[in-house]
C-alpha cells in the first residue's frame, strides 16, 4: 500500500530504547526538514491516530504483566494498521516527508527480542498487514542506564515498558544494534549519548542527503 508506486513522499523512523531521545530528535528534525520548505507529517507509536492512540493506553499504562508478549503483538500491530491507514499512507501519497517515532522495528525488538521470541511472528504479522518499510531508520543508540534516568526524570504514567528494568534495556540495545547490521541499507547508527544539537546536526544531514537522492531518481 503505502510504499508502493503511488507514495510520493518519504518515509523516516527513529527507533531506540526508553529515554533514547527520539521524540526530541523527531522534533527537531521535523523543524530542520520545515525550515527548509519540505511538507512534513510528524507522527509516533504506539499511536499517530485517533484509534491507535485509544490502544496506546492499553499498552503503555498499567502494571508490566498486564499483557503476554504475544498479545503484545497484536496489540501493536493492530495499532499500526490503523495508524498506517489514516495517517502514514495518506501523508505519504500528498508527498508529505513522514517522521515516526518508532515505528516496526520496536515491534521486532521488543516483542520479537526482548520480550518474548516472537520475531518469525512478528514478521509475518507485519508481511500480512502492514506491509511498507521506512527509506532511512534512525537507530539511537546510548547507555540504558543513562536513557532509564531521562525515562524517569519525565513523569508521568507512561512507565509500563521501563518498570521491566534494567536489563530489559540492555537486551533492547543489544537488539537494536543487531537490527542496525541486519538492515544496513535503511539503519543508521546514532550515538545518543552526545550533545543533543550534534545528534540532531548529523539526523538532519543524513536525512536531507536521503532527500537529495530520492529526488534525483
Ligand atoms: P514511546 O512512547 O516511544 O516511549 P518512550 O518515549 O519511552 O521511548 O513507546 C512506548 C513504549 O512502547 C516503549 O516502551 C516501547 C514500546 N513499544 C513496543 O514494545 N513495541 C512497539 O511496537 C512499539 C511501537 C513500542
Amino acid at each position: 500500500m503505502a510504499g508502493g508506486p503511488a507514495a510520493k513522499g518519504l518515509f523516516l523512523t527513529l527507533e531506540g530504547i526508553d529515554g533514547s531521545g527520539k521524540s526530541t530528535q523527531a522534533r527537531r528534525l521535523a523543524a530542520a526538514l520545515e525550515s527548509e520548505g519540505l511538507a512534513v507529517q510528524r507522527t509516533r507509536e504506539p499511536g499517530g491516530s485517533p484509534g491507535a492512540e485509544e490502544i496506546r493506553r492499553l499498552l503503555v499504562e498499567g502494571p508490566a504483566g498486564r499483557w503476554s508478549a504475544e498479545t503484545e503483538l497484536l496489540l501493536f500491530t493492530a495499532a499500526r494498521r490503523d495508524h498506517l491507514e489514516r495517517t502514514i499512507a495518506p501523508a505519504l501519497a500528498r508527498g508529505a516527508v513522514v517522521i515516526c517515532d518508532r515505528f516496526a522495528d520496536s515491534t521486532r525488538v521488543y516483542q520479537g527480542l526482548a520480550r518474548g521470541a516472537l520475531r518469525a511472528e512478528t514478521d509475518r504479522l507485519h508481511a500480512a498487514f502492514i506491509g511498507i518499510e521506512p527509506a532511512l531508520t534512525f537507530v539511537l543508540d546510548m547507555d540504558p542506564e543513562v536513557a532509564l534516568a531521562r525515562g524517569r526524570a519525565r513523569g508521568g504514567a507512561e512507565h509500563r515498558f521501563e518498570a521491566m528494568g534494567s536489563d530489559f534495556q540492555h537486551r533492547l540495545r543489544a537488539g537494536f544494534r543487531a537490527l542496525a547490521a541486519e538492515f544496513p541499507d535503511r539503519c543508521r547508527l546514532i550515538d545518543a549519548g552526545r550533545d543533543e544539537t550534534e545528534v540532531a546536526e548529523e539526523i538532519a544531514a543524513l536525512a536531507l542527503a536521503a532527500l537529495s537522492g530520492e529526488a534525483a531518481r
